[in-house]
């Protein structure tokens, strides 16, 4: 999950109010059904999705006016929520009824989305099943993305030291509030002077990047860790395997990768849902291929913002 709070991918927004005053683009918040100020749009700090992490999210992308796999993001949500024992107080059509009403409100054309559910408000003790009622938030908001450089130079990144939580304590399938694993790996990456890094898991094979799947080209061949290794289950990775890469006569496969494989790579490319789909220009200043964009990796780019700007599906 690259998000729109990365220092390089500025969120710019004005609060916006009103339920009766036609808003301009920008923010808009909504919190248990009622459209709020972004100066009121608070919880309680009683609510354990502040003090536990407990809780789930999604990061959603608004293209030209559409909700790019508004269904897929909101199953997901609802699959990590039912993961953790977390009762939604809203059923998932109301949330997407709300998630549009959210984007049509705020006017943004372009733009990101996140969707909170939080356990709810709760004693101080760790008891999940105390907190009454879950909350939901939703917000939209204007999102700008890694500077243009970057998808035409490729990304610097390296391998961070702290391996990806084990599958058996923590799944990373399921998109909790709960995020640390992955910060402290981005801080990693931030004291390195880059702005991802490639998680190894526990038996020391690729799993993804603090908040992006991976993908290797070799031999003209496209492939990615498989699930197994640990991950979260990018709805943006499932939209390369099943749409991008076979429009462009390319079938991946997803199987166990260990470092090496990626070092040795002919391109490499991360995708999510904010990062979309960008290049690896070097791995721990290791120069991947020619040390810039490949072919293949441009050629994704090109087909996933033609097709997303070209009617993205919205399931
Ligand atoms: C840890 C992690 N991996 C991968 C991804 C990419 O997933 P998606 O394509 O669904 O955004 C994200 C983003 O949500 C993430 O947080």
């Amino acid at each position: 999950m690259t998000t729109p709070d990365d220092d390089n991918q500025i969120a710019t927004m004005t609060g916006e109010t009103s339920d009766s005053v036609a808003p301009a683009p920008g923010t808009q918040i909504w919190i248990d059904g009622r459209f709020v100020d972004r100066s009121e749009a608070t919880i309680s700090v009683f609510d354990h999705g502040l003090l536990y992490g407990d809780g789930c999210f999604e990061g959603i992308r608004i293209y030209d006016g559409r909700i790019f796999k508004l269904r897929s993001h909101v199953d997901r949500l609802y699959a990590s929520a039912k993961r953790i024992r977390l009762e939604p107080f809203y059923d998932q059509d109301a949330i997407e009824a709300a998630t549009r009403e959210v984007v049509e409100r705020s006017g943004l054309r372009n733009g990101y989305i996140r969707i909170v559910l939080t356990r709810g408000v709760g004693t101080l003790g760790l008891h999940p099943f105390k907190c009454e009622r879950s909350s939901a938030i939703i917000i939209a908001d204007a999102i700008s993305l890694y500077p243009e450089s970057m998808y035409t130079e490729g990304m610097a990144v390296i391998v961070a030291k702290r391996p990806r939580i084990p599958v058996a304590c923590l799944d990373p399938q399921i998109k909790s509030l709960n995020y640390l694993n992955n910060i402290l790996a981005k801080v990693e990456a931030i004291d390195a002077g880059v702005l991802e890094a490639i998680m190894l898991n526990i038996d020391g094979d690729v799993a993804e990047c603090t908040g992006d799947n991976i993908f290797v080209v070799k031999d003209g061949a496209i492939s990615t860790p498989d699930l197994s290794a640990g991950m979260l289950n990018g709805i943006t990775r499932a939209y390369v395997i099943e749409e991008v890469a076979p429009a462009l006569g390319y079938t991946v496969d997803e199987r166990h990768h260990v470092l090496d494989e990626l070092m040795q790579a002919d391109e490499i490319f991360l995708t999510g849902t904010a990062a979309e789909i960008i290049g690896v220009s070097s791995i721990d200043d290791v120069p991947i291929g020619n040390g810039s964009v490949g072919p293949v990796t441009t050629a994704m780019v090109a087909e996933f913002r033609r097709r997303v700007h070209e009617g993205a599906p919205e399931n």
